[in-house]
Parts: structure tokens; sequence; C-alpha cells
């Protein structure tokens, strides 16, 4: 096969009505909100399903070399024989500077309490940690150079590096089975949280919506075609009314992007919006490397039963960490505290710290914070340490596409109610869990850590490493062939994209 894929002739124009309706709805409580349509979700995931399974087939080679840059996009040449990019061309769009570079060139008030400008080096993976000491070498065990302090919020940087070297990425357009665009959409909106109006929160946000509509490549699909990676919660995205008040820019809600696929660290409850990992420490080059650090955690002797790192709540806003913190330090050394309302957050900041306490750790607990998730998650799988979850929405209903659809496989779930009424000893309840059980689940959690992390840019050999990238552009490109499908068949796309998700419910 030559070509990738026919342009498509028909396509039906099909009118979404992401209604006002269900905006207002969505503002009394979407939370409490079940699917309008639950045989169409099941359908769709069926779908998926299928062909997931059918793609897992695919035989890649990768052959990245040196510093790509966004000039240097056509690698992906059509070859003589087999094209082992057929249905995987990815278009990026080439942005005017104020939509990305320029925005973290500023880097300092990208966020108004913390300083970004550190974390920005190394194409967004931040500050490589020096293996000199003997602790560091002891935890990470790994001279090769690929810990880094990342921050929690680089995502987007690090995914549009990772584009910019994607093997199969295409200067034409026309070749393209899906189109990125590679807006910071997360600084925007971060850089504007405190003290601005929602005229200058929304302003960047509208004026890509018109760029990218104006564009040819806009009108093949409506957009539908198109996505983006943000590195932070969805939430940030969805405000629901125009006071000054209210949280956030209201980028999701515009009718452009609610027509792309939407990647994020957190997702809402929509359809088209998908949960992708947050970043963690460890960003390797090659599948030997991950062989060796999953042996480590593998066999690294435990001593603790389970560990918290992370800061208070306030109780009143219904937060568990209280509980969770009491439990910890009555444990009587079974459980270790790591206080990141100590030394201004320092400890929490950095890796050796983090990874030290999850790799002495069986269990690590993820209540949720400000939000449903946390980066430290990922962190804990990372350690080979097992995710204690307290809501479906920090994790089971979020990272779909990395996460066993078992849940009990990786993970224990101890419902966020059974620490509010002060009935579960966590202590009791993990204490309870069978050797047999815990290295089986030990052994899913290792398993899953290539697909969570995010590897080197530009830097992989030959041996293939399906990460979290790779898992992320293979399901968009799933994802819009389906929606492809439907437009070429009339269906109508409102069901794919505007449904409601019930984040706290349990499957
Ligand atoms: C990778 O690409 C380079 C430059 O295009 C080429 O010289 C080299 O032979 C390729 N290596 C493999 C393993 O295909
Ligand atoms: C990026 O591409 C341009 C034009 O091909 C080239 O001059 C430049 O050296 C490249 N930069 C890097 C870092 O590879
Ligand atoms: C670090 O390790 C080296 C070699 O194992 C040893 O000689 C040295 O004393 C250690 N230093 C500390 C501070 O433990
Ligand atoms: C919003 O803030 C900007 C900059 O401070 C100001 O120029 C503008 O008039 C404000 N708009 C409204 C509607 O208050
Ligand atoms: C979104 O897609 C629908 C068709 O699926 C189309 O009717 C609508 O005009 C698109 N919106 C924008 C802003 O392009
Ligand atoms: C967190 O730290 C702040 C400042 O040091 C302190 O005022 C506060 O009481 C601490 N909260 C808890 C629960 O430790
Ligand atoms: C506490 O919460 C758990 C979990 O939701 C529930 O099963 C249990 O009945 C509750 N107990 C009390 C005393 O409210």
């Amino acid at each position: 096969m030559k070509m990738t894929k026919p342009v498509p002739k028909l396509w039906v124009l099909i009118s979404i009505t992401i209604s006002f309706c269900l905006f207002i709805l969505f503002q009394i409580h979407i939370s409490d909100l079940i699917a309008k349509n639950p045989q169409i979700t099941q359908q769709v995931n069926n779908f998926f399903i299928s062909i997931a399974s059918s793609s897992s087939s695919h035989h890649q080679t990768l052959n990245l070399t040196g510093n790509a840059n966004e000039s240097d996009e056509n690698r992906a040449k059509p070859p003589e024989k087999e094209d082992t990019c057929a249905g995987r061309y990815i278009y990026m769009h080439k942005l005017p500077n104020k939509f990305n570079d320029d925005i973290i060139k500023n880097c300092r008030p990208l966020i108004k309490w913390f300083d970004m400008c550190p974390f920005m080096v190394n194409s967004g993976l931040g500050p490589q940690v020096s293996v000199s000491d003997n602790t560091t070498a002891h935890v990470l065990t790994t001279r090769t150079g690929s810990w880094y302090s990342t921050n929690q919020f680089l995502l987007a940087v690090i995914f549009r590096e990772r584009m910019k070297h994607y093997e199969c990425l295409t200067k034409d357009p026309s070749l393209a089975s899906a189109i990125y665009v590679p807006f910071y959409a997360g600084f925007d909106v971060s850089r504007h949280l405190w003290g601005y109006n929602t005229t200058v929160r929304d302003e960047l946000a509208i004026k890509l919506a018109k760029w990218l509509s104006k564009r040819p490549e806009w009108m093949k699909m409506n957009g539908r075609d198109h996505f983006f990676a943000t590195g932070r919660i969805a939430w940030d995205f969805r405000r629901v009314s125009d006071q000054d008040s209210d949280w956030g820019n209201k980028l999701m809600l515009l009718p452009e992007f609610s027509n792309m696929t939407m990647l994020a660290i957190e997702t809402t409850a929509w359809t088209n919006e998908f949960a992708v990992p947050y970043p963690t420490y460890f960003h390797p080059k090659s599948l030997t490397e991950i062989s060796m650090w999953q042996k480590k955690v593998k066999s690294v002797k435990r001593r603790y039963l389970f560990s918290f790192v992370g800061a208070p709540r306030p109780k009143m806003d219904g937060s568990i960490r209280g509980e969770i913190i009491k439990q910890c330090l009555a444990s009587h050394g079974r459980c270790k505290f790591l206080n990141c309302n100590d030394s201004g957050g320092k400890d929490c900041d950095n890796p050796v710290k983090i990874m030290k306490v999850f790799q002495n750790s069986v269990f690590c607990l993820q209540p949720s914070g400000d939000s449903y998730t946390r980066r430290s998650i990922f962190d804990s799988i990372l350690a080979g340490c097992i995710p204690v979850f307290f809501s479906p929405g920090s994790g089971y209903n979020q990272y779909k596409w990395y996460f066993p659809k078992d849940y009990k496989k990786f993970s224990v779930y101890v419902p966020e109610n059974g620490m509010k009424n002060g009935t579960v000893s966590l202590r009791n309840v993990l204490g309870r869990v069978g050797k047999e059980s815990v290295l089986k689940m030990r052994n899913e959690v290792v398993k899953m850590i290539p697909k969570i992390i995010y590897v080197k840019p530009g830097l992989v050999g030959p041996e293939k490493i399906e990460d979290a990238f790779e898992i992320a552009v293979g399901r968009v490109l799933e994802r819009v062939t389906m929606v492809k499908r439907m437009m070429e068949e009339g269906k109508d796309l409102q069901s794919e994209y505007s449904q409601i998700r019930d984040l706290k419910k349990l499957e």
C-alpha cells in the first residue's frame, strides 16, 4: 500500500447539539449525572477494544536520530515498498510562536506561587538528577542519566518534543490521519488564573480557535481529526460562566475545541477528553534500561506496609487526608509519611526522597487532593508500589488507555466513605492482603511501568518502547478513524463527543 488513506470526498455534516442545556446541567452537578445513553457508550467502548486488540500487531521500527526540529518534519518519506507509517501519519500545525514558545519564554509568571523556570530545561524533562552521591545511586541505581527532576505540569512541552521526533510525522497534511496542535494551553491558562479577568484568560484560546478554523486542514473533518495535549487538569478549561470569580478559562467549551480530541493529565466527564499519565522522573532511552529498572523494583526489600507522600487538605472540604495522616502516624512504623507541608514542600520536589519512600513501601496511598488525580499515582507505579485508590475518579475512570480494566489486578480500592466515617483501618485492610495477592498485584504494577512513562525524546534506539506517548498517539489515531467512519456513514457524533461519564462510579 502506498498512500495512507483516501481523502474523504463525502462526509456528512452533522450538527452537534452540545447545547446550553448540557452546560446548565453541568453547572448544577456534573458528577451526579450518569451517562445519558449507556448503550452507545458500551458500543463505542467495544469498538475501541476491538480495534485496540487488532492494532497491537503493528510492527514499527523506530529510527530516531539526533535533534529533530520542527523544520525537519519529513523524515517519514513515502518509502518504496511497504509503508510502515500507513494510517499513522500525523501533521503538526505550525502555530505562531505566541501559542507555544513565547508563552514559556517568560517562565517566571507561569504559576503564581512557583518558579517554573528551572524545570523548562532538557525539552521539559527538567534538570538531570546527578547520581554522584551514594543515596541517589542506591535509590535510582542507574548511571545512565535517565532521571530528571520533572515537574508535574510539563506534559505539553514533553509531548510536543516527542511529536517532533514522531516517526510518522508528515509535512503533507493531505497524507495525515490526524493533526496535532502544539498549543501550550495549560501554561496559557495558569499564568492568568490569579488576578485576571475572564477576557484576558480566554483571549489566546479564542484566537487559536479562529486561527485553526480558517485553515484548509480544518475543513476536511471540521477539526474532528485535530488533537492537543495539555499538562493541566481539564477543569481549568471549563469555566461555566463569565464571572471573574469563576475558575479557569473556557477553552474546552469553545465550539472548535469541542470538535477536537483533548488529552489532559486529568479529564472531566466529557467523552472527547482522554486522560494521559502525568510525567514521572524516569525518562529512559532503551528497553534494556526499563527492564533493569523493573527487575530492581520487583526484588527490592520493602520496609513499610504503606506510605503517604503529600500534604494535608482542609477537612471542611471533605478531604480524607487528615484521617490518612492520622492513621499513618499511629501505625507503629508500618506506614511512612513524607510530609509535603514540611520545609516548604522541598522533600516532595526531590525525586530521590520520593522514590526512596515508594520503593520501600508495599502500598502507596493516593487520596485525591485539589482535584481527583495526582502525579504521585505514577511515581508509585514507577516504584513498583501498589496504589491504593479512594475514588474511582482518581484512576480507574481516568487512565483507561493505560490501566488494566480489572482494577483489582493492580490496586486496592478503599471507598472514601469508609475513611470519612472512620470505619476503615488502613493497617488492617492492607495488612490482610495475602502475600500471593501482593506479589500478583506488584507484578502487574511493574508490567505497567513502560506504559506510564515518557521515554527520552529523540534518543530512542532500535528497541521499540510503547510508552505513554506512543499509546496516546495510537489511540488518537484509532479514534479519528472511528469518527471518520461515523461521519461517512452519516452517524450522529453527539454521543461520541458530548456524553457525560460518571467519574465517581465504579463500572
Ligand atoms: C537510521 O537512519 C539513518 C539516517 O537516515 C541511517 O543512516 C541508518 O542506517 C538508519 N538505521 C537503521 C537501523 O535503520
Ligand atoms: C533545525 O533545522 C534547521 C533547518 O534545517 C537547522 O539549520 C538547524 O540546525 C536545526 N536545529 C537543530 C537543533 O537540529
Ligand atoms: C559511598 O560509597 C563508596 C563506595 O561504595 C564508599 O567508599 C564511600 O565511603 C561512601 N560514602 C558515603 C558517604 O557513604
Ligand atoms: C480585563 O482586564 C484587561 C487588562 O487588565 C482590561 O484591559 C480590560 O478592560 C478588562 N476587561 C473587562 C471586561 O473588565
Ligand atoms: C464541529 O463539527 C460539526 C460536524 O461534526 C460541524 O457541523 C461544526 O461546524 C464544527 N464546528 C466548528 C467550529 O468547526
Ligand atoms: C502546614 O504548614 C503551615 C506553614 O508552616 C502551617 O501553618 C500549618 O499549620 C501546617 N499544617 C499542617 C496540617 O501541618
Ligand atoms: C461507612 O462507609 C462504608 C463505605 O461506604 C459503609 O460500607 C459503612 O456502612 C459506613 N458505616 C457507617 C457506620 O456509616
